[in-house]
C-alpha cells in the first residue's frame, strides 16, 4: 500500500493543526481512505524556532522548491499565507500534476479562476474550504448541498478575530487594543490583522462565497468592505441599550443578473440568532428560493478547527485520486463574470 506524500507549506497556527490531526486521527484517516498518509516535508521560515510539535528535522526545509519539486509529493497543503510568492509555488505545484489544498483566502478570492483553470488543465485538484469560516464545511454546502436550489442571499458573520473583538468589548468591557492583542496570541489575527479589522478578510471569504453560492465570478475588487476599528465601546454600549448588537457582518446578495456585497459593521436586533453568535465563532446564512432560511454555525479561526477543513479536503482529494477523478471537481474557473451592482 503506497502511502499519499503531503509537502505542507507553513507549520504555523494552521500546519501545526495539520500535523496534530493527520497524526491523530490517522487510523480513521486510513479507514476511510485505505492508505496511510503522511507528511513528507514541511517547509517554515526558521527551521531552528521552537515549535509545539516535535517534528522530524530532517523533514523540515526552508526551501519551497524541496516541496514543489520533490518527486514523490503527491498533494501539496499551503497554510504559509501570502500572495505573490505563495501563488508561483502553486502554479508549479499543479504544473507538475500535484494536487493542492490550501485555506488563502488572499489568494484565492483574488486569483481563484487562473488557479482553478491551471488546476482543471493538468487534472488536479485544488480545494480551499479552509479558507472561509474556519471548521464549518460551508463552501461543499453550496457546491454540493445547495446544488438543487438557486441561493439568492448569504450573509454571516465571516470573521472570527472581529467577532472575538466585539463581544469582548461588548460583554467585559474590554479594550479593542488588549482583546486584539489577545487573538494574535490565540493565532487567530492575520499576519497583518489589518486585513481583520479592516474587514477586507471578511471581504475576500465573501467573494469567495458569493462565486460558489451564486455560481459565478464575483470580483473582489467592487466589494465595499468598512471594518471595525473606528467601532468604540459606547457605539457598542448604545447598540445593546437599543436592543442590538454591534456584528460586523458581510452581505451577498443577487438580484436578477446582479450581485451586490458589503462588509460593515451591523446593528443586529438581540432576538436574531447571528445577534448571539459570540467569540472566535462564526455563522453563515444562506438563504434559497427552494429551501428558504438556513445557518451554518462554528469556530472561524484557530489551529484544530481551520485544520478540520484542511484534512477533509485532504482525505477528499485522496478519494478523487482512488476513483480517477482528480481535477473534475466544482470550481471558479467554468463560470462566467458577473455585473456587481456597484460596477455602475
Ligand atoms: P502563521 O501562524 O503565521 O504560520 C505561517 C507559517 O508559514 C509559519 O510556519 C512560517 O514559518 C511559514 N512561512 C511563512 N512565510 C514563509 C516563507 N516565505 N517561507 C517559508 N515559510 C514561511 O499563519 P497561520 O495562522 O497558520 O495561517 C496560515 C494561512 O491559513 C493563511 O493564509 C491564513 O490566512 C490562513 N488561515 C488561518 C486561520 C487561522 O485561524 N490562523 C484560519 C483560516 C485560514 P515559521 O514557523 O518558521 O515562522
Ligand atoms: N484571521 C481570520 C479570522 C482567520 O480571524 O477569521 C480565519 O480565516
Amino acid at each position: 500500500m503506497k502511502p499519499i506524500k503531503v509537502g505542507l507549506l507553513g507549520l504555523g497556527t494552521v500546519g501545526t493543526g495539520v500535523v496534530r490531526i493527520v497524526e491523530g486521527h490517522q487510523e480513521d484517516l486510513q479507514s476511510q481512505v485505505g492508505l496511510p498518509i503522511v507528511i513528507e516535508k514541511v517547509l517554515v521560515q526558521n527551521k531552528t524556532k521552537s515549535r509545539s510539535i516535535s517534528i522530524d528535522p530532517d523533514k523540515l526545509t526552508e526551501d519551497p522548491w524541496d516541496i514543489i519539486r520533490h518527486p514523490d509529493i503527491d498533494v501539496v497543503v499551503e497554510v504559509m499565507g501570502g500572495i505573490a510568492g505563495t501563488k508561483e509555488y502553486i502554479i508549479e505545484a499543479l504544473s507538475r500534476g500535484k494536487h493542492v489544498v490550501t485555506a488563502n483566502k488572499d489568494l484565492m478570492a483574488l486569483h481563484g479562476p487562473e488557479i482553478v483553470a491551471k488546476a482543471k488543465e493538468n487534472g488536479c485538484d485544488i480545494l480551499y474550504e479552509a479558507s472561509v469560516a474556519g471548521g464549518i464545511p460551508i463552501l461543499r454546502t453550496l457546491v454540493d448541498g445547495f446544488s438543487s436550489d438557486r441561493i439568492t442571499k448569504i450573509m454571516g458573520i465571516v470573521n472570527g478575530t472581529t467577532n472575538y473583538i466585539l463581544t469582548k468589548m461588548s460583554q467585559e468591557g474590554a479594550s479593542y487594543s488588549d482583546v486584539l492583542k489577545e487573538a494574535q496570541e490565540l493565532g487567530y489575527a492575520e499576519a497583518d490583522p489589518t486585513s481583520d479589522v479592516e474587514g477586507l478578510d471578511a471581504a475576500r471569504k465573501m467573494t469567495i462565497l458569493a462565486t460558489l453560492g451564486f455560481r459565478t465570478n464575483v470580483s473582489l475588487a467592487n466589494v465595499s468592505a468598512k471594518g471595525i476599528s473606528q467601532v468604540s465601546k459606547e457605539d457598542i454600549l448604545y447598540a445593546k441599550r437599543l436592543g442590538y448588537e454591534l456584528k460586523l457582518l458581510g452581505i451577498a446578495e443577487r438580484q436578477d443578473d446582479l450581485v451586490s456585497i458589503s462588509v460593515q459593521p451591523t446593528m443586529v436586533k438581540q432576538t436574531h440568532p447571528i445577534a448571539s453568535v459570540n467569540g472566535v465563532f462564526n455563522a453563515v446564512y444562506v438563504y434559497g428560493d427552494a429551501v428558504g432560511e438556513t445557518m451554518f454555525y462554528g469556530a472561524g479561526a484557530g489551529e484544530l478547527p481551520t485544520a478540520t477543513s484542511i484534512v477533509a479536503d485532504l482525505v477528499a482529494v485522496v478519494k478523487n485520486l482512488k476513483l480517477g477523478v482528480s481535477g473534475k471537481q466544482n470550481g471558479v474557473a467554468d463560470y462566467k463574470e458577473t455585473k456587481l451592482k456597484s460596477d455602475d
